[in-house]
């Protein structure tokens, strides 16, 4: 395997399936799945799931709501989101801790960095919510963290869309998808993979990220593989 410890971030519109809002167990129970896959070849896995399918703090503010009150909104919906899918990968056998960011200890566990890295040393899959429990950061700024604070070998951004390419590949068939490409020329060609705070944490800190498709069956296992399905970004 080419990575021991990963780092998964899901987004929660992921979670909706075909919904429009909130969460699809089929999505949830397909996702657990995928992550038994790797788990059972004892590959470390930490989780870090956006809320995007409950509430965003953005939305919130642009509709008036200050953006701190729309952000801790916004963090609690990872914290649903984070039970959601402790109790899929639980179903499907996996041993699981939800660490949050907030403490809420009758819910979850609070976000202590060596706990966290024994619970994956054990082979426990953890789940971090709560973002990194501070507004104005998004999901991916705390994936970018906790994968640096507890040492993963890789950031794994698990998408609908299977890499980066050069245009909205949504809004443009002719668009070309990079399988290789540099924090540096991200940042040149003005391509968007993660949000700016997020993208330099992960670059400063040498952290590679693989974009790639989540909800084709087997890529998780691909990846972690080392099979080139998406586009990493290095150094
Ligand atoms: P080890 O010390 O490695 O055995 O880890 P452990 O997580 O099994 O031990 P611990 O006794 O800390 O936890 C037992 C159970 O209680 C686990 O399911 C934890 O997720 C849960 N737990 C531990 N601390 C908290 C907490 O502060 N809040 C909540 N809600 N659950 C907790």
């Amino acid at each position: 395997m080419q990575y021991k410890r990963i780092l998964l971030k899901l987004s929660g519109e992921a979670l909706m399936g075909e919904r429009q809002y909130g969460i699809d167990p089929k999505r949830l129970a397909e996702y657990a799945e995928e992550i038994k896959k790797v788990v059972d070849l004892g590959i470390e896995v930490a989780i870090v799931i956006g809320g995007g399918n409950i509430f965003r703090g953005v939305a919130g503010a642009s509709n008036g709501m200050d953006r701190v009150q729309g952000d801790h909104m916004g963090m609690l919906a990872t914290v649903i989101n984070g039970l959601a899918l402790q109790s899929a990968l639980e179903d499907a056998g996996i041993y699981t801790r939800l660490m949050t960011a907030l403490e809420i200890k009758e819910v979850a566990e609070p976000y202590i960095k060596r706990k966290a890295i024994r619970h994956l040393e054990k082979g426990r899959v953890v789940i971090f919510g709560a973002g990194t429990g501070n507004p104005y950061f998004t999901t991916d700024s705390a994936a970018v963290l906790r994968a640096i604070e507890v040492n993963a070998d890789v950031i794994l951004k698990g998408t609908r869309v299977d890499g980066i390419y050069n245009e909205d590949p949504e809004k443009n068939t002719k668009a070309i998808k990079f399988d290789h490409i540099s924090f540096d020329e991200v940042l040149k060609k003005g391509l968007k993979v993660m949000d700016t705070t997020a993208f330099t944490l992960s670059q400063e800190n040498e952290l590679p990220i693989i974009v790639f498709d989540m909800n084709t069956k087997g890529n998780l296992l691909k990846v972690v593989s080392g099979e080139n399905i998406g586009t990493k970004v290095n150094l």
